[in-house]
């Protein structure tokens, strides 16, 4: 791109050239900018302008509403993909063919077997440890148990090493929830799809035989599809910054999963089942809490509501509010919470605090209701979201290393004291 941005500081101008994305997303490309300026530096605090990397796996226009992986769109993919599919797709480049997916799926299974070990750590837990806990620490507990650091320029470990995550990880999700459970910790079956075994490895009861239920596995297959890849959010970022220190992918893929753990990212899942629940448990006055999120002086926040990209619907809220409708319809429940979440959301959509801000539900504002239908406790809603965003966070860590990007390190504007002699204890 030929066209340049010019930046006057003071009396001096400077030229930065502009980088065009394939999606004609422009960035002024700043890397000089200190060195040229003598010290001076850009302060965007949230990065709510600033682009930390190139990248070729996620596309998103939150104006327009559009959410793509690696060019194929989320409704597409959302109707006819499967999640393995999917998490090839994002990680590798291109949709897998049938070998692909099936070589893929045959290697993942030959890793999945965790360290016996690993269920004294779990023991360890209290029953009301919080599942998000234990699974970024087991994540993190998984390095000291497969120590060998990969070498990133090698294709077969770096392959070696995601085989080995994406085939371990969904056992430590499943261990997760039925330690809060109080249920024996059990393998699924390598004769099982991806996703059945997953389900049987989270739902098995030790004294019957687990059927599958195909509504609730298509849900949930399409559930982690949505998930699995939202370019440079605060998680994948996190994972992004702390492999570019050189940590491995197990080490990175833990940080990520603490940093989706907060409210107003992952964990706003969690937030609006317990909001619509207490809203429910306090007459259902729905108007009361609109008022509450609109009120400054109130620290409470529609959950699942607005976002930092999308200024329009997220596209992936419009597939899951459907999803819900037809998985509570096609399993007969009748969730009063529903009700409470279309109402809130009528609300919203007509409520010009709301408007201006262009405030609309987003990804977490009906996975809830879904996961919860599906028998899946609250406090697991988070691990869930990591299960699905897995792959993204793999596909991202793999970009960064495979484009040796350097080591990430914001820079700041110091505003503390300036400096001051040292005074002995004794004289302070
Ligand atoms: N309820 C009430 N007001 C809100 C909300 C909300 N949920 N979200 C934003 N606002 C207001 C905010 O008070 C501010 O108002 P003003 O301009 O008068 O100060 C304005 O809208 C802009 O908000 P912001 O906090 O500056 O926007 P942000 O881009 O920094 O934050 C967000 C985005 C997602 C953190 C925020 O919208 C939020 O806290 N939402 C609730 C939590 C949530 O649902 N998180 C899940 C996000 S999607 C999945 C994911 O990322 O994991």
């Amino acid at each position: 791109m030929s066209e340049k941005a010019i930046l006057q500081v003071g009396n001096n101008s400077y030229e930065f050239p502009l980088v065009k994305g394939t999606e004609n997303e422009v960035a002024i490309n700043i890397k000089t900018l200190r060195g040229a300026t003598k010290g001076v530096i850009t302060l965007d605090p949230g990065f709510k302008n600033t682009g930390s990397c190139e990248s070729a796996i996620t596309f998103l226009d939150g104006e327009k509403g559009i959410l793509r992986y690696r060019g194929y769109s989320i409704e597409q993919l959302a109707d006819n993909g499967s999640f393995l599919e999917v998490a090839y797709a994002l990680i590798f480049g291109d949709l897998p063919n049938e070998a692909q997916l099936e070589k893929f799926h045959s290697d993942i299974k030959s890793k999945s077997v965790v360290d016996e070990d690993v269920k004294k750590i779990i023991d360890a837990f209290p029953k009301n440890a919080h599942p998000m806990g234990i699974l970024s620490s087991l994540t993190s507990a998984l390095v000291a148990f497969n120590p060998s650091s990969v070498n990133v320029d090698s294709e077969e470990e770096m392959y070696n090493a995601i085989v080995k995550i994406m085939g371990k990880l969904p056992v430590l999700v499943a261990w997760a929830m039925r330690k809060i459970k109080g249920l024996p910790l059990n393998y699924g079956s390598n004769s099982l799809g991806y996703i059945d075994n997953i389900m049987k490895m989270m739902f098995e009861k030790p004294n019957e035989e687990y059927v599958i239920n195909p509504i609730i596995k298509n849900a949930l297959d399409k559930l982690l599809i949505l998930h699995a890849d939202h370019e440079q959010n605060c998680s994948t970022s996190t994972v992004r910054i702390v492999g570019s220190s050189h940590a491995g992918l197990f080490a990175s893929v833990s940080a990520g999963i603490s940093a989706l753990w907060g409210p107003l990212h992952g964990g706003a899942n969690q937030a609006v089942l317990e909001m619509l629940e207490a809203i429910r448990a306090d007459g259902g006055d729905t108007k009361k809490y609109m008022a509450k999120a609109k009120d400054k002086n109130d620290t409470f926040r529609l959950m699942g509501f607005g976002h930092r990209v999308y200024k329009n619907f997220d596209p992936r809220a419009k597939i899951i509010k459907i999803a819900a409708d037809e998985l509570l319809n096609d399993l007969g429940i009748d969730d009063p919470i529903l009700d409470i979440a279309r109402g809130l959301e009528q609300e919203a959509l007509n409520d010009p605090y709301f408007v201006e801000r262009k405030l609309y539900p987003n990804v977490d504002f009906y996975s809830g209701i879904i996961y919860r239908a599906m028998g899946i406790p609250v406090e697991m809603f988070t691990v869930m979201f990591a299960l699905g965003r897995l792959p993204g966070w793999i596909a991202q860590w793999k970009e960064m290393r495979s484009r040796k990007e350097p080591i990430g390190r914001p820079r700041q504007i110091y505003t503390g004291e300036n400096y001051r002699e040292f005074i002995k204890l004794e004289k302070r």
